[in-house]
């Protein structure tokens, strides 16, 4: 049962998203948090077991690449079984309404935005799917097939790492300048499942603020972003987004 509150930011939502022409979307792991993969900050700091300097650092991966590669084959592992939930489904959904005007910003690596049709994906931290070889440099597309336990070039025969953006490393600058773009552009900004504590792609959220898009954040609970929120909607995504979804279809006289 949703309180009259709740009811009353669903229908916000779906009217301003109803009211614009351009949408862009940032989106963390909380958006997959139903479809079964864990989120990232737990309540001890710890991923899965796992100090996050030891497993998402390349000093990490310097120290014990194999200890990383276990850890990133458990991830992929995981990935492969699990399929993109309603929250997912909502955003592929939107994209089909807005053609030309929507663009989704992800710091998610497991690839369920693409599953579920979303085209326009701009992945900020890489993909588990794919593997960059330290040596050579050549990207590959791995799919979610297991790898080895310390899986090594094609090519060169180098040791491979995960094509992730680690703490410490760089965006991938054409696809932050496009997200940059997308957001200072956007008539709304919907955040999705995101802590937004890591910078830069957090600071995307005040960027589209201060640009005059109107913010809307769908998150379990508020977070450090919810002040810069225009309207907040607190619960798990893949139920409250496609109750956005139903309204924004009545505005529209949509079947
Ligand atoms: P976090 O684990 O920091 O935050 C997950 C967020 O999802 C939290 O705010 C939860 O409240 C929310 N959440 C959980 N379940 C949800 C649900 N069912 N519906 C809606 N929201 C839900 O994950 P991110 O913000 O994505 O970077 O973390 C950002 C980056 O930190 C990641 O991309 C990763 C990590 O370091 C790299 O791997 C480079």
């Amino acid at each position: 049962m949703e309180t009259a509150e709740s009811q009353r930011n669903i229908d916000l939502a779906a009217e301003v998203l109803a009211n614009a022409s351009t949408v862009a979307v940032l989106t963390g792991a909380g958006v997959s948090a139903e479809s079964g993969v864990p989120t990232f900050r737990a309540s001890d700091g710890l991923w899965e077991g796992h100090r996050i300097e030891d497993v998402a650092s390349p000093e990490g991966f310097g120290r014990n690449p194999g200890l990383v590669w276990q850890f990133y084959n458990a991830r992929r592992a995981n990935v492969a079984k699990v399929k993109p939930n309603p929250a997912h489904t909502f955003l592929a959904q939107l994209e089909d309404l807005f053609p030309k005007a929507f663009t989704l910003v992800t710091q998610n690596v497991d690839g369920l935005h693409q599953l579920a049709g979303s085209r326009n994906v701009l992945e900020l931290h890489g993909s588990l799917r794919r593997t960059r070889c330290t040596v050579c440099e050549e990207v590959r597309d791995q799919f979610l097939d297991p790898l080895a336990e310390m899986p090594t070039c094609v090519l060169c025969e180098g040791l491979l790492r995960p094509d992730i953006v680690w703490f410490g490393e760089i965006l991938p600058q054409e696809i932050w300048l496009d997200a940059v773009e997308a957001t200072i552009s956007c008539e709304v900004f919907l955040v999705v499942g995101t802590s937004a504590v890591v910078h830069p792609a957090a600071g995307l959220i005040e960027l589209a603020q201060t640009a005059g898009a109107k913010v809307v954040e769908a998150n379990l609970t508020p977070t450090v972003a919810s002040d810069v929120a225009d309207i907040g909607l607190y619960g798990p995504s893949g139920q409250l987004l496609p109750q956005v979804m139903k309204r924004f279809r009545e505005l529209k006289g949509m079947a």
